[in-house]
């Protein structure tokens, strides 16, 4: 499947969801010519809109979308066409209880909302197929279409008697028999063996602590049950006309039960939503770590790499602590273009109109109530003239020498109650050890493991909870063949069913670390632990034995006092260390900017000032440096080559606005990142102070 379609001028696609089902057909015709103005050229339509496509069962009004997309084409403008079954319609949910989704403690929830059904009902599944196949029927070959939308944000969960039948089904396939099933459940704990397929159900609610092999079965279950809801719409698309790319977008967050880096392979391309949680300087890291999670599930979507799009991100405010938070002037424009940096095909927003009810009637919208006479419809144009003068431009890989390791079941696994500590979670410490990097002015691709390790010269493992042989052979290869490692707490302690791996932690790699870990002492959450560093430990602390490796820092005080808290051991020509605690934020961007030294990588642009980020993409011998400033003063970087945004020409320093954005042409390309890097570090290795304190 190609999605050319979508890409062949070259320009970056400019956007958002737009509602016309909420509006008279006069607001159509003003919203229509206000995209002009914006910019806008593509607009995701029709994604809650079944009660209107299909007023009741099998009767169908498409007369009004005939209209939109029409109106749309006239105007230049191509539509990501959604099939609305994330929304079923209120006579669905009464003419079918049984479709309804049921809680973990057994409550059938009710229409009202979205998102009300079960993807495992036979009847939602057939009325969702249903009408996919209308849409597909009627507009698959509309010289508007330019992408198929399935569905919105697959997320809902369920535990009713359909997905009984359909969780066992799933078990009969991967486990064969009962004995393998009890085998990896572990079931002789607690007398849970099982005799029977029957005996064997969805995790509802009981009477104390659920059973972490079915905990974590069930959430890979529910993943690949939503992946054929998905794959069942694509399928009918894509034969309807081959040429138009299908696509479903990500929802991104702890609640999601979906395993994105498995979805992308079944994509055309990777579309992911993106709302931060944080109003201060964190924002703009969880921008990074997004566009980065969204360029490593699509660098291996299909078995070979496809385009990543920003689908959905908040034109204006950032929901955060209670309340919406006013983008301050220039920062949606900094939100947009880093994810342009790091390889989006372009930026859409949620939403372009905001509506007048409904329950997220003051959701950000580059339209907002007070029209389009506004800071934030001005800022949006300003936007799609700047993507303009992209066009053609933002193509090239993204140059990174540190790959981090991301799995969703590790995250899941750790999520289970009988934990050694509440609140383990493997993303947050994937973000703590990339957000360290990018402080570090250091760009990583996030990898799966199984990935491809090419041109990465450190690989870090944060909390990556569980590790099958297949990801232990991974990691040993990447070490065999060279490659720095970096393992923390935790890591590798479990197996793909969540059994540990006995014999002292980290079972998986101890003898790749030189270590062995004899007992946990988790922290509270108040608790800190001094290190020889001159930082301090947060979250997590362990006995750590010494098998080989050498101490690089020690835990101050406490039962641990002299004793290792991280680590440092040679194999063959790589370094491997282990950290055994969490460590501030500032210790962490030290520890790590001396390792990925080590390692031969350094910042992709070391002469920036703090609070300015850097992004280098390169195409050949053609490199594009994007510079962003993130703090309220102007800042001076060097550089010589050509702004793209402004069309100027630099000559040995660009000086950044305050909140400012520039796409350099480089007028000589430096070398690739590692070989750069590398020779980087052999000039500094005997001038640079050690940020680690070895203790000896
Ligand atoms: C998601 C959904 C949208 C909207 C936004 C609100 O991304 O896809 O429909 O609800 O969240 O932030």
């Amino acid at each position: 499947m190609t999605t050319k379609g979508l890409w062949t001028d070259g320009r970056l696609r400019y956007g958002g969801d737009w509602n016309p089902e909420q509006w008279p057909q006069a607001v159509w015709r003003e919203d229509v010519a206000l995209m002009r103005a914006a910019g806008v050229d593509l607009v995701t339509v029709g994604v809650f809109a079944w009660s209107r496509l299909e007023p009741a069962p099998g009767r169908y009004s498409l007369d009004w979308l005939d209209r939109v997309l029409d109106l749309l084409h006239d105007a230049g403008i191509r539509a990501a066409l959604a099939t609305p079954t994330a929304s079923p319609p209120p006579w669905f949910s009464l003419a079918h209880p049984d479709a309804l989704p049921v809680t973990a403690d057994g409550v059938r929830l009710h229409h009202g909302s979205r998102d009300t059904y079960c993807a495992a009902a036979p009847a939602y599944r057939t009325a969702a197929r249903s009408i996919a196949e209308v849409l597909a029927a009627r507009y698959a070959h509309h010289p508007a279409l330019a992408l198929w939308h399935v569905h919105n944000e697959y997320g809902t969960t369920c535990h009713c008697a359909h997905v009984e039948t359909a969780f066992r089904r799933w078990l009969t396939d991967r486990y064969g028999d009962l004995d393998a099933l009890n085998d990896a459940w572990v079931t002789s704990f607690w007398g849970q063996h099982y005799t029977d397929w029957a005996q064997v159900a969805p995790p509802r609610a009981t009477q104390y602590l659920g059973n972490p092999g079915q905990l974590l079965d069930f959430r890979r279950f529910w993943s690949d049950t939503l992946l054929s809801a998905y794959t069942a719409q694509r399928d009918l698309l894509r034969a309807a006309n081959p040429a138009v790319p299908v696509t479903t977008n990500y929802a991104l967050g702890d609640w999601v039960p979906v395993d994105h880096a498995r979805w992308a392979r079944e994509v055309d391309l990777v579309a992911v939503d993106h709302y931060p949680s944080r109003t201060d300087r964190g924002a703009e890291e969880q921008t990074a770590l997004t566009a980065d999670l969204a360029r490593g599930w699509a660098r291996h979507g299909a078995g070979r790499p496809v385009p990543w799009l920003l689908m959905e991100s908040a034109p204006n405010q950032i929901h955060a602590g209670g309340r919406m938070h006013t983008k301050e002037p220039g920062r949606m424009i900094r939100h947009s273009l880093a994810h342009v940096a790091r390889g989006s095909g372009g930026v859409l927003f949620f939403q372009w109109r905001a509506p007048a009810g409904g329950a997220e009637r003051f959701h950000s919208a580059v339209v907002s109530h007070a029209g389009a006479d506004t800071r934030v419809f001005r800022e949006a144009t300003r936007l799609g003239a700047m993507l303009g003068r992209l066009a053609g431009t933002a193509c090239g890989a993204v140059q990174a020498g540190v790959a981090i390791a991301h799995d969703a079941a590790s995250g899941w696994a750790l999520r289970h109650p009988g934990m050694p500590r509440d609140g383990l979670d493997h993303p947050g410490e994937v973000a703590a050890a990339h957000r360290a990097l990018w402080h570090a002015g250091i760009t990583a691709d996030l990898v799966t493991p199984g990935d491809p390790l090419d041109g990465h010269r450190l690989l870090l493992l944060p909390a990556l909870y569980l590790a099958s042989d297949a990801t232990v052979d991974w990691v040993r290869r990447h070490v065999h063949a060279g490659g720095h490692l970096l393992v923390t707490w935790l890591s590798g302690v479990a197996d793909e069913h969540a059994r540990v791996r006995p014999g002292g932690y980290p079972g998986a790699y101890r003898d790749l670390l030189g270590v062995r870990v004899e007992e946990f002492h988790p922290l509270a959450d108040d608790e800190r632990v001094p290190l020889t560093s001159g930082g301090i430990g947060r979250i997590w602390s362990e006995t750590v034995h010494l098998t080989g490796a050498e101490p690089v820092t020690a835990y101050i005080g406490g039962v641990l006092d002299g004793r290792p808290a991280v680590t440092r051991h040679r194999v063959g020509d790589a370094h491997t260390w282990y950290v055994s605690t969490r460590p501030d934020d500032d210790t962490y961007r030290r520890l790590l900017t001396d390792v990925a030294h080590r390692a031969g990588v350094g910042p992709t642009c070391p002469e920036a000032p703090p609070g300015v980020e850097a992004v280098r993409r390169r195409a050949g011998d053609h490199t594009r440096l994007y510079l962003f400033n993130h703090t309220d003063r102007p800042q001076r970087v060097p550089a010589d080559g050509h702004e793209l945004l402004t069309d100027e020409p630099v000559a040995e320093v660009l000086t950044l606005a305050p909140g400012g954005v520039a796409v350099l042409r480089e007028r000589v390309p430096p070398q690739g990142v590692a070989t750069a890097a590398r020779e980087r570090s052999a000039a500094m290795r005997t001038a640079s102070p050690a940020s680690t304190v070895p203790i000896t």
